[in-house]
């Protein structure tokens, strides 16, 4: 691929605004490039000073006036959930049986699988999302297809195959070995392939025995560098059954702590109803929460206390939950995370929920290494918005004086249609207006 030079207003977080301050945390250069070679940030700087040093000829794409972001990551969503999205009427375990386990039931034919992995992984490109931590099926067909559609397009993704072994349809499920060997193989053939990794995904507590999570403890012992993600506390009943089905449990988290899964790299996606002891323990144990404003909210789960993981230094992420979540777009989930955390008195800059989009979930997923900051050695995935994009855009944008006021609006008005352009690899994957600025330095 060569060198390509990337111009525009450019905005990346060096640390969490909310620990280390505005001043240390913000990276804004209102006229900068960022140099990619092979898919890869070189350098990163002041536009006037690297046009000049450019070699000639060297493809530059220049974006000014809009914005220059790491790819947004987005840690929590469901490969099969594109077509339970929008279903009306139940909370969390009857929208699991009504809704979501017949529909997952299709994605044991790999064109099905194949199918909605073209459509999710354009959708996201669409939004600015260069990675994600996905759930497939139990069905390693689905986790297979959607790496394939994956690796075609150079993105960096984690995915699993999902391990249940109680509680849903008959053809739904695996058992203690299959789901181990299912795994084992999806490992061999797909981690570490390119910017491709496997998660160890047993889908929650509620539908593994405990022969599966022995297994699971297994596999995760087996392979400590993994990612793991699963879901925990969203939904009272949930927490309900939870304590039923391991009576020995102290509480949800406990469960999860038993079979080695509390450990960097883990994903607990929602976390909504923790007690002080499991928030304690998730922190301690370098897991991450994944905070899902919009699938909180509609499937009337309940409110993540951000103020709280904070106080005990729990990382966390937030994700889109598609297709408990609502929303594609990184900037409606935090649009919404805004007010959630706006029900609890909690403030939340846009800086803040921006470094969560970014390098945030990058840490929360352990990958901030690669991707999440525009920076020399990271990866070099982008989004490019454009903060006047729509009419009620413009019109607030009259008004805005500051940065951190236009960032907020971007985000609480923002979506799928402020995304001007979006790279994987230094690649544009998206394109909103077919061909866009191009010139030669
Ligand atoms: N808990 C277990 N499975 C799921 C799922 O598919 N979506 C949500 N939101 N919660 C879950
Ligand atoms: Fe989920």
């Amino acid at each position: 691929t060569g060198t390509i030079a990337i111009r525009g207003r450019l905005l990346s977080f060096d640390a969490d605004p909310a620990v280390a301050g505005e001043a240390e945390a913000v990276r804004f250069i209102e006229d900068g490039i960022v140099v990619v070679r092979d898919g890869v940030i070189v350098e990163v700087g002041e536009g006037p000073a690297i046009v000049r040093r450019l070699d000639p000829g060297t493809p530059l794409v220049d974006h000014r006036p809009h914005l220059v972001l790491p790819g947004f990551i987005d840690p929590h969503l469901h490969l099969p959930q594109t077509q339970v999205i929008a279903s009306y009427g139940a909370e969390l375990m009857e929208w699991l049986a009504k809704y979501t386990f017949p529909e997952e039931l299709r994605y044991g034919d790999s064109a099905v699988a194949g199918e909605a992995s073209r459509f999710l992984l354009d959708t996201l490109a669409a939004n600015g999302t260069t990675t994600a931590a996905v759930y497939c099926t139990t069905h390693p067909v689905s986790a297979e297809a959607f790496f394939a559609e994956a690796e075609r397009r150079g993105l960096r993704m984690i995915a699993g195959k999902v391990m249940m072994d109680r509680n849903a349809p008959e053809g739904l499920l695996d058992t203690a070995e299959l789901g181990y060997e299912q795994s084992k193989e999806l490992i061999a053939a797909w981690h570490g392939r390119g910017r491709l990794e496997v998660a160890i995904t047993p889908r929650f507590a509620p539908t593994s025995s405990e022969a599966q999570l022995e297994a699971t403890a297994a596999l995760a012992a087996e392979h400590p560098d993994l990612p793991i993600q699963t879901h925990l506390s969203e939904n009272a009943a949930e927490i309900a059954y939870v304590a039923e089905a391991f009576p020995w449990s102290k509480d949800y988290t406990d469960v999860y702590e038993r079979y080695g899964l509390v450990r960097p790299r883990a994903l607990f996606g929602h976390c909504i109803h923790l007690s002080e002891r499991e928030r304690q323990v998730l922190a301690e144990k370098g897991a991450s929460a994944v905070f899902c404003p919009t699938s909180n909210l509609f499937l009337g789960s309940g409110l993540y206390d951000l103020a709280a993981s904070r106080a005990l230094g729990l990382k966390t992420g937030i994700a889109t939950d598609i297709g408990g979540g609502t929303s594609y777009s990184m900037l409606t989930t935090a649009a919404e995370g805004y007010k959630v955390l706006a029900l609890q008195g909690q403030k939340w800059p846009a800086f803040e929920a921006f470094h969560m989009l970014t390098a945030g979930n990058a840490e929360a997923m352990g990958i901030n290494g690669k991707v999440g900051r525009l920076a020399p050695g990271l990866e070099a995935d982008f989004v490019v918005l454009d903060s006047r994009a729509t009419a009620p855009l413009r019109r607030r944008m009259e008004r805005v004086e500051t940065r951190a006021e236009e960032l907020f609006a971007l985000m609480i008005l923002g979506d799928e249609r402020t995304t001007v352009a979006t790279y994987a690899a230094g690649r544009r994957i998206y394109d909103r207006y077919q061909g866009g600025p191009r010139q030669l330095a």
